[in-house]
Order: C-alpha cells, then structure tokens, then sequence
C-alpha cells in the first residue's frame, strides 16, 4: 500500500535514507516535507513494514524528484517501480519532471530509463568530487498515460 507519510513514520524513513545514501536528509528535512504545500511525500508499507518512500516537488508546471530509496533488504522487488509510478501520477499536473541520479547509480539511472525518463544534462562533481550527475527529465503527459496502462 501508498500512502502519505505521517509524523510516526519518520524514524523508519530516516533510517531507510541512511542506509541509503551517503549524505542522507536528516530527520528535520523530511518533517518539513509533511506539511510543506510544494511536496508531496509518500511510502509504500508492506505488512505493517515501511519498505521505501519518495519526495516530489511541483512547482506550476515542473515537478522534481526529490528523493526516493527503498531499504535495501527490500530492493529488486519491484518496489521502486511502485513507488516511482506514484511520483508521475502524483506529478501529473505538471508536464515535465526532472531528477538527478549520481552517474555510477545504475540502478537509479536503470529505473528512469524505464520508465521513460532521458539524460539531458551532466554536472560534473554535483555529489562532491569525482562524483559527477546526469539529469533526467520526464514528459509526464506521455507518460502518465503509459503509467496509468501498468499499474
Ligand atoms: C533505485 C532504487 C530506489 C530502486 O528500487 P528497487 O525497489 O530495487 O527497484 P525495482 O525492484 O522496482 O526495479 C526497477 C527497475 O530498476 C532497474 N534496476 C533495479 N536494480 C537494478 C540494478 N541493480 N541494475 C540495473 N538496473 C536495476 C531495472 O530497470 C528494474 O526493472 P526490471 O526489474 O524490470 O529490470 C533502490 O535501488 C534504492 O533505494 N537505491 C538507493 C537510493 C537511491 O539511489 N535512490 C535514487 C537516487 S537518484
């Protein structure tokens, strides 16, 4: 199940992000993303178990992939798709959406790439150095549609 992130849920969040990624949101950045009008912030639970969780921003007619991890015990399942479908219907006001995944992320970059999102640009050192980013965009008008056929 989907569903909207409450303040209970921020711990097991915060602890997923950590495992995550090197330099993780702290607690404080995902309880401003509850209430911020911006934001929409959603997980996926299975069983009772927070599995994994994105952030998106929209802003008129952009919307930008924030965040998104899945704990890692419960990567290769399929969740990240779940969740990264949710993101575009829940983005689908704007027509376009963007995100930058780490170069080297290939599973990130994989999952975009399935789902339609393309490489428009390259910043060099954006995660620090040596560690360039592509970023990607999305025409969610399109994709909507082709998300709304499969899940
Ligand atoms: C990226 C991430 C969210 C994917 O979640 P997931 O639940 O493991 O992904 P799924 O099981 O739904 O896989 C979806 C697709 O991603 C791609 N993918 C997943 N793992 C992959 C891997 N190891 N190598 C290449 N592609 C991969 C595939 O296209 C896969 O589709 P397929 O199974 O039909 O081939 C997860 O690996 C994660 O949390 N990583 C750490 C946080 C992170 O890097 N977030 C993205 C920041 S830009």
């Amino acid at each position: 199940m989907i569903r909207d992130v409450l303040a209970d849920d921020l711990d097991s969040v915060t602890e997923i992000e950590r495992e995550s990624f090197k330099k993780p949101w702290s607690k404080a950045d995902f309880e401003t993303e509850i209430t911020r009008k911006r934001s929409v912030f959603k997980l996926l639970e299975e069983e009772g178990e927070i599995c994994g969780y994105f952030v998106i921003y929209t802003v008129l007619d952009e919307s930008e992939l924030a965040d998104i991890a899945v704990a890692p015990k419960h990567r290769g399942k399929g969740y990240g798709k779940l969740l990264l479908a949710e993101a575009v219907r829940s983005a689908r006001r704007a027509s376009v959406m963007f995100l930058e995944a780490a170069v080297d992320n290939t599973s990130a970059v994989g999952l975009y790439e399935s789902f339609g999102f393309e490489k428009v640009g390259y910043i060099k050192d954006y995660y620090g150095q040596g560690c360039d980013a592509y970023i990607m965009k999305l025409d969610i008008n399109n994709e909507v549609r082709n998300v709304e056929k499969q899940y």
